[in-house]
């Protein structure tokens, strides 16, 4: 199974545990040289996947107030991109990719997770935290 870092977040975790577990058993497809029909149909599930990801992260970083999310939301879609023309170069090179493919994924459970998830995960905590706290009472504000 794809080691991944936690960010503390059961929703957030759960979605990534959810896509290495897509991400393990295309890898699979492609050391297995499966046959196209199922590695095609394997990557296109990790796409719409991470475009899922991208929308529940997106959703949380403005419930959240999260203040770095075109650049979070930058990397979703580059990976997304790449993941795509892994698909191309898949169909039309014939070959397994796999090299690329677990560069594209070191990135996401190393650089991504940590550079954007992890900070979304705090600025999740302290909204939640933010909202939960008792409200200051007049006396306290005036003194
Ligand atoms: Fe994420
Ligand atoms: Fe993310």
């Amino acid at each position: 199974m794809i080691d991944l870092e936690k960010v503390g977040v059961p929703v957030i975790d759960a979605d990534h545990q959810k896509l290495a577990a897509v991400a393990e058993s295309l890898r699979r497809a492609l050391v297995q040289r499966a046959d196209r029909v199922t590695v095609i149909s394997r990557m296109n599930e990790l796409i719409d996947g991470m475009c899922d990801h991208n929308n529940l992260e997106t959703l949380l970083m403005r419930s959240s107030h999260y203040k770095n999310s075109a650049a979070h939301r930058h990397d979703h879609n580059h990976f997304i991109f790449m993941l795509s023309a892994l698909i191309v170069d898949y169909q039309v090179d014939q070959r397994p990719v796999i090299q690329e493919f677990d560069v594209l994924i070191k990135a996401w459970r190393t650089n991504h997770i940590r550079r954007f998830d992890q900070p979304l995960a705090e600025a999740i905590r302290t909204h939640s935290a933010r909202q939960t706290a008792p409200t200051p009472q007049a006396g306290n504000v005036l003194g």
